[in-house]
């Protein structure tokens, strides 16, 4: 697995991530073979948040109790990621990223992973009545007690992560939006070029669009002819690749120019090992733009 850096620091993490929002019904044995496939094949940062696992049978908490477990099993497990989770979303508020709210939910879920640091602590959705000030406020005494290393944000627009980073004396290491060829505004939005600005990393989330991508079944999505240019475009180029759709889906999101790694959210084992090999699909220029051309339904000015 190819590896990058994360943000602005020396770390080193593997261009594609693996993420546990879909991780809380597992059984502890079958949890513990995921998150050791995804770190045998390089996946090193792995992403939770306190909410996975709410609405399910394990509720809220429940993804972070069960990767918890997980490391509590052997202690050498710990240091071979980077752990990230989030915090904030609490329903039905829906969000609270007071002050308060966010240093008992950041004890929380050091309580439930059984650990005493977070890697990457970040902010689920911008939270749109807490002050900026106070959100960051948050984030700079859980850096300064040693709890979390790095703070990051996800779902933010450009706007709220120059609003909140204004506040803040530490630098924002990851943005997280939605992003894949299926949803390619942050290639427009500003939120790419903005992490490219501050050198921070990209993790991008659904990069198989909840699994759309692979499968080839629209669902909900409601572009259907947009689907279906995308869906022809994957084919094509699976079959010069000699890859998967997923590989290809995945390998679009990492040809953008920022820093940019996928979590990859699949709960087969298989389908982990076979995403691993995405980092090695070299698309062309000519193949980036004939997705992004798919997208758009126009080809390129
Ligand atoms: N910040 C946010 O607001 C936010 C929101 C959503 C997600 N996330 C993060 O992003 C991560 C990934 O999200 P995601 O699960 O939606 O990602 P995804 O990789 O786009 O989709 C994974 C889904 O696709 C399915 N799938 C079907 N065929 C597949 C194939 N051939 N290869 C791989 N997957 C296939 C998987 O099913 P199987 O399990 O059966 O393979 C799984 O249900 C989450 O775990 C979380 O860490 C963050």
């Amino acid at each position: 697995m190819k590896q990058t850096t994360f943000g602005t620091t020396d770390i080193k993490i593997g261009q594609i991530a693996y993420g546990c929002w879909r991780f809380a019904g597992s059984s502890l044995e079958e949890a513990d073979d995921k998150i050791r496939t995804a770190l045998d094949y390089g996946m090193t940062l792995i992403d939770t948040a306190d909410i996975y696992g709410f609405g399910e049978a394990s509720g809220f908490g429940g993804a972070e109790e069960r990767l918890g477990e997980v490391l509590s099993m052997d202690k050498a497990l710990r240091d071979k990621m980077v752990l990230a989770t989030k915090g904030g979303i609490i329903p039905p508020r829906p969000y609270n990223s007071s002050y308060d709210y966010l240093m008992e939910a950041l004890n929380n879920s050091l309580s439930r992973l059984r650990t005493d640091y977070i890697d990457l602590y970040q902010i689920h959705r911008p939270d749109l009545i807490v002050p900026f000030a106070e959100q960051a406020r948050a984030l700079t005494d859980m850096v300064q007690s040693g709890k979390v290393r790095h703070v990051g944000v996800s779902n933010f627009t450009v706007a709220q992560t120059r609003a909140l980073q204004a506040h803040l004396d530490v630098p924002l290491m990851s943005l997280q939006p939605e992003f894949s060829a299926l949803e390619q505004s942050p290639m427009t939005d500003g939120i790419l070029d903005y992490a490219s600005e501050t050198r921070a990393v990209v993790l991008a989330w659904s990069p198989l669009a909840s699994g759309r991508l692979a499968t080839g079944e629209a669902g909900d999505y409601a572009d259907k002819s947009r689907f279906k240019r995308i869906m022809e475009t994957i084919d094509r180029l699976a079959a010069d690749h000699d890859a998967s759709r997923s590989q290809i889906a995945l390998a679009f999101t990492m040809k953008h120019q920022a820093n940019i790694v996928p979590i990859i959210g699949t709960q087969n084992i298989n389908r982990i090992v076979e995403s691993a090999a995405a980092t090695d699909i070299n698309l062309s220029a000519r193949d980036f733009y004939d997705l992004v051309e798919a997208y758009r339904g126009v080809g390129m000015p």
